[in-house]
């Protein structure tokens, strides 16, 4: 599965290169009334709910400007999965923090701080923890937890503690089978957050999941188990402050907005936090062009935030992706017509769309 996404990776990193050989042209469109605006880093900043972007890692340093640009549109910048367990210790002695002290120095140089996504994450296990018996699993847990966590300490803003808990199919519980549960079974989130509490009592440590927002069975089965799982987090007063939702959004269905209404003022009155960790929105069933595209989307981020604020204002809003011109989404999805999804608030000339404007709305 990794192999095959690094193979992904690396057709993504030519569109990526080949879109930003193109110099920045203004479209005359809305683009250039907004270009005059402040940017969501000075948003952010003054409304203290913090704009994020995240972005692989694969040209840095080699297009450092790139970089510079993200770096003056946000607050926090997530370096894609260079946090991974798999990424940070391939192998069980090594340890690959090279570039992410590098980024993360870079990044502070710039006034951005790290989201650190995401330390547990049943996707990205590196092949060695399978050889452990469940002391060893947590011992290795231990050392990667609180040597990451430390080492990036005043850096990181936010840690992603644990990703993606929830299998609704898996069990009674609704919680995700991996390593982690057939190893320490439930206890393993317990227990991974207390390490990352131990090594950065300051930081916010969050648990991150996807799949609430459309009128759907699954997605309702999945907000009550996330549910019952936070609740019992609570009860066991595991130090976790914030709840992450990704919002992978899709501008052809229909949101469940009482469903996502009722979840977030649950999760609120639970005394957790709320961040919007992954915003990005598949338009790749819309029938229509790039211009009505952008208006259906930017109308769908626009509902679902204003669902969400009028239960909590989130600390963050962090999109998963820079600019359209480079998107992890086109590892699953295509348009028909054969054209670009358009799911983030740049286009891949860099001009601010109205997504973007939308954002900024929430932002202030
Ligand atoms: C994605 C990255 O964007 C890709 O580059 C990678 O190959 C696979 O993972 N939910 C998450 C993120 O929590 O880590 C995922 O990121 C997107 C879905």
């Amino acid at each position: 599965m990794i192999r095959a996404e690094l193979s992904r990776r690396a057709a993504i990193l030519g569109s990526l290169a080949a879109s930003m050989a193109v110099p920045a042209v203004a479209r005359p469109s809305i683009s250039n009334e907004l270009a005059e605006l402040p940017s969501l880093k000075e948003t952010g900043r003054a409304s203290g709910i913090a704009f994020g972007l995240s972005e692989p890692t694969y040209l840095f340093p080699a297009n450092i400007g790139y970089y510079e640009q993200l770096c003056r549109e946000c607050n926090y910048l997530a370096p894609g999965n260079e946090f991974n367990w798999a990424n940070v210790k391939k192998t069980k002695d090594g340890r690959r923090y090279a570039k992410l002290d590098q980024i993360a120095a870079f990044a502070r140089e710039r006034d951005v701080k790290m989201i650190g996504h995401t330390l547990l994450w049943y996707h990205t296990i590196p092949k060695w923890l399978h050889e452990l018996d469940s002391a060893g699993l947590l011992r290795a847990m231990d050392a990667y937890v609180s040597e990451t966590v430390s080492r990036f300490r005043g850096m990181v803003a936010r840690w992603d503690v644990v990703n993606e808990p929830i299998r609704v199919q898996d069990g009674a519980e609704g919680l995700r089978r991996s390593l982690f549960t057939d190893r320490l079974g439930a206890d393993y989130i317990k227990q991974a957050f207390a390490f990352a509490k131990a090594a950065d009592p300051q930081v916010s440590l969050c648990c991150n999941e996807f799949g609430f927002e459309y009128r759907k069975r699954e997605d309702a089965l999945k907000r009550a188990a996330f549910l019952k799982l936070l609740r019992r987090l609570r009860d066991d007063n595991v130090a976790i402050d914030c709840v992450g939702l990704q919002s992978h959004l899709d501008a052809s269905l229909v949101l469940d907005l009482d469903g996502v209404a009722a979840f977030v003022g649950e999760i609120k009155s639970l005394g957790y936090k709320i961040a919007i960790t992954e915003l990005d929105v598949i338009d790749a069933k819309l029938d229509a062009d790039e211009e009505a595209r952008d208006r259906l989307v930017a109308r769908h981020v626009d509902d679902y935030l204003g669902c969400v604020t009028a239960e909590v204002r989130p600390t963050t809003i962090t999109c998963w992706g820079f600019t359209d011109g480079h998107t992890w989404l086109t590892m699953f999805h295509r348009r028909r017509d054969g054209r670009a999804m358009r799911p983030l608030p740049f286009d891949d000339q860099f001009n601010r769309k109205e997504m973007w404007s939308v954002i900024r709305r929430y932002l202030g």
